[in-house]
């Protein structure tokens, strides 16, 4: 059964790379939607169009890409494993709750989507996915960027909180060992991956060893 992974409009397009490729390097399915408004923040940030009709080219492309923008920097990836659906494909597969499915991760997940979701507003296929996740107790994982945080927002986590959603706000931390900051990306997607119960290697687990050495 895939992973369902949806990019939405918010800044942090090499967190959806990052987790994409730990995903497929895993041997985990994928189908991937990206939203209208996420083709402007991928474009921003890796100078990459997405398009439709050659989302095959345009994703190992992209996948192949580090957070510093700089193509080959992870070779071009396996995409045989994605199904792509189209953001405002209302019939495609994942928009069911019978279409099989382990849960779906939205990262990065812009605060219009939160609302979108946490009202189920199901305005593209992408808010449908994450509401048809929610009603069938799968697992959904938010990885919301935005800052600061007003309090409609903050209302609209807790609600998505209270459906059983795992809200994992895209703020890297520095305890890992961070040198660049492809490795500050890492964080974020091996948190995500890690709400969802995704085994991976992206990035050094705190082992109770302040800068290495225990004090005592
Ligand atoms: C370059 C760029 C960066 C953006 N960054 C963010 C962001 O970090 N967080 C956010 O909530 N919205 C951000 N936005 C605004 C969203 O793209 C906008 O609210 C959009 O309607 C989201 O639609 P979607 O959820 O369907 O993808 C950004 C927009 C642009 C063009």
């Amino acid at each position: 059964m895939p992973w369902i992974v949806g990019v939405s409009g918010a800044s942090g397009t090499p967190y959806a790379a990052a987790v994409l490729r730990a995903l497929l390097a895993g041997g985990e399915s994928v189908d991937l939607v990206v939203s209208r408004a996420s083709r402007l923040t991928l474009l921003d940030e890796t100078g990459i169009s997405f398009r439709d009709a050659h989302w095959r080219d345009d994703l190992r492309e992209w996948l192949g890409r580090g957070a510093d923008g700089k193509p080959d920097t992870f070779g071009a990836p396996d995409v045989d494993r994605v199904r792509y659906w189209g953001a405002g494909d209302l019939a495609a597969g994942p928009s069911s709750g019978s279409y099989p499915a382990k849960g779906m991760l939205i990262v990065p997940a812009s605060t219009a989507c939160v609302a979108g979701v946490a009202l189920g507003l199901s305005k593209d296929l992408l808010q449908r996915a994450a509401s048809v996740t929610l009603k069938e107790r799968r697992t959904l994982v938010v990885a919301v960027r935005e800052t600061p945080l007003n309090g409609q927002t903050l209302r609209h986590l807790v609600a998505l909180d209270d459906a059983g959603a795992s809200v994992v706000p895209a703020s890297p931390a520095f305890y890992a060992g961070a040198t660049h900051i492809q490795d500050l990306v890492d964080f974020v997607a091996g948190r995500v991956l890690d709400a969802a119960g995704v085994a991976h290697g992206l990035y050094r687990r705190w082992d109770g060893e302040l800068g290495g050495t225990r004090a005592t």
